[in-house]
């Protein structure tokens, strides 16, 4: 059907949002989901399904990064699938997005038995998936959603109540990104104070965004003003 979404292996979506993405770098993402689908570096791999890689536009600027798949993510072999998925999918929409725009994935790639937290063994087996998934996507802007992501990429401790909407530059394998921290859909969907701050974080992201974007020489032609030509041999 022209113009139509269509999945392909690896979660990558085919949709006229990504034409133009080059094909070897969409191979390469395809290629790193294939091996990571076998990976077997910690005990998750005898309980899942199927390894949830991620899914969305290749060359994504804005990625999205959650805690573990869940039972529907599991199934299905697509993140964010569930209850907290279509909130993310309104938030998104709330500031002119789809899932087509963007990239999702997780800080765990196969879903914790009965749905618990994450253990540092398992993040730590799994994090140079979720490197190399931002090396190849190369997003401007990271927005991690809840504490586990949030810890992994800042490097530092302190939990999302304290740090969420608060933007931070920092490199992460060998990108320097806008780090993003957000509630995690999930713990809004029941909370509507936190819902009404996920909200008005997520309002910042086309700012974000924007500022990630702007070429540089237009910036260095605002920050320096040529002086009048009086004041040239003043200093
Ligand atoms: N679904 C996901 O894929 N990840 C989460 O973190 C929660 C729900």
């Amino acid at each position: 059907m022209a113009g139509a979404d269509r999945e392909r292996p690896g979660g990558v979506v085919d949709s006229p949002a990504v034409s133009a993405v080059p094909v070897e770098h969409v191979d390469e993402l395809q290629a790193y989901a294939a091996e990571v689908a076998a990976c077997t570096r910690c005990r998750l791999a005898q309980g899942r399904t199927q390894v949830v890689f991620g899914a969305g536009n290749p060359r994504a600027e804005l990625m999205f990064v959650g805690e573990a798949p869940g039972f529907h993510e599991d199934k299905q072999g697509l993140p964010f699938v569930g209850q907290a998925g279509k909130l993310l999918e309104k938030l998104l929409a709330g500031i002119g997005l789809s899932r087509q725009d963007v990239y999702i994935v997780n800080t765990l790639k196969c879903r914790p038995p009965g749905n618990r937290d994450p253990q540092p063994d398992e993040i730590e087996a799994c994090e140079s998936h979720l490197f190399r998934q931002i090396e190849l996507i190369q997003p401007t802007v990271v927005a991690t959603l809840g504490n586990f992501a949030t810890k992994l990429l800042s490097g530092r401790p302190l939990g999302i109540t304290r740090v969420h909407g608060h933007e931070q530059t920092t490199t992460l394998g060998s990108r320097e990104v806008v780090l993003y921290p957000l509630y995690h859909p999930a713990a809004a969907l029941y909370t509507p104070a936190m819902l009404k701050v996920l909200e008005s974080d997520f309002a910042r992201i086309p700012e974000l965004l924007g500022r990630a974007l702007v070429p540089e020489p237009e910036l260095a032609l605002v920050a320096e003003p040529a002086p009048p030509a009086q004041q040239l041999g003043l200093f």
